[in-house]
């Protein structure tokens, strides 16, 4: 039977790192959506188009192709999984993300995905939106200081500080939530984990026990 799991929260709460692991485990797909939102603002980026700009977004937008092909990120078939990652990707992808045109073709893109084939798929808005019906729901969160620690820990080599990515994180978080379009927040049926003092495996274990108790 087709199933789908839902994780959302804020960024740094562990969503991929815990997603990925329980979708080997549970031999499903893991669909990372904020990968999707980055995509597309790379390539607004190199298209050097502006958020304001609707008419060129709507065109470039016919034209772009998303897709994940064995766990990597692919835009108009060229693979991006680091590419997305760069800070001046990461600057810019909270502020492309409110604008409703852009959610219309990614969630599309991602209501396919999960038609056919069990997920489990991570984002903001998967809970309240994307998969408002999946059996499973997630709202992975942590405190700012320790979500900003570990992303710390994960991008040393970038050359930023903690303080910056405090910063970073906690104005991404803002957006996030008090966009008009699809904010950021724990579905009424979600399951809260605070996985501040909790290990990776932890958090994973917690999630498949959850999962086996309720059955498909
Ligand atoms: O999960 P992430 O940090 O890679 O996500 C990047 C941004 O994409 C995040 O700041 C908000 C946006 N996003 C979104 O609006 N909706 C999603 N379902 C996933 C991500």
């Amino acid at each position: 039977m087709v199933y789908s799991i839902a994780v959302d929260g804020p960024a740094g709460a562990g969503k991929s790192t815990v997603s990925k692991i329980v979708a080997k485990r549970l031999g499903i797909e893991y669909i990372d959506t904020g990968a999707m939102y980055r995509a597309f603002t790379l390539k607004l980026i190199n298209e050097n188009i502006g958020a304001n700009d609707l008419e060129s977004l709507k065109n470039i937008l016919k034209k772009t192709e998303i897709d994940f092909i064995n766990g990597h990120i692919y835009l108009d078939g060229k693979s991006v999984d680091k590419e997305i990652r760069e800070n001046n990707v990461t600057e810019r992808v909270s502020d492309i993300s409110t604008i409703e045109i852009v959610r219309e073709k990614l969630v599309d893109l991602q209501r396919n995905i999960a038609k056919n084939k069990s997920v489990i798929m991570d984002g903001r808005d998967i809970g309240t939106n994307v998969l408002k019906d999946s059996k499973y729901k997630f709202y992975l969160n942590a405190s700012l200081d320790i979500r900003a620690k570990r992303r710390y820990e994960e991008i040393k080599d970038k050359g930023l500080s903690f303080e910056e990515i405090k910063k970073d994180i906690n104005l991404r978080d803002e957006k996030d939530k008090n966009r008009l379009v699809s904010p950021l927040k724990k579905a009424k049926d979600a399951h809260e984990i605070d996985s501040s003092y909790m290990s990776t495996e932890e958090v994973v274990d917690y999630i498949i026990k959850y999962i086996e108790k309720e059955g498909n």
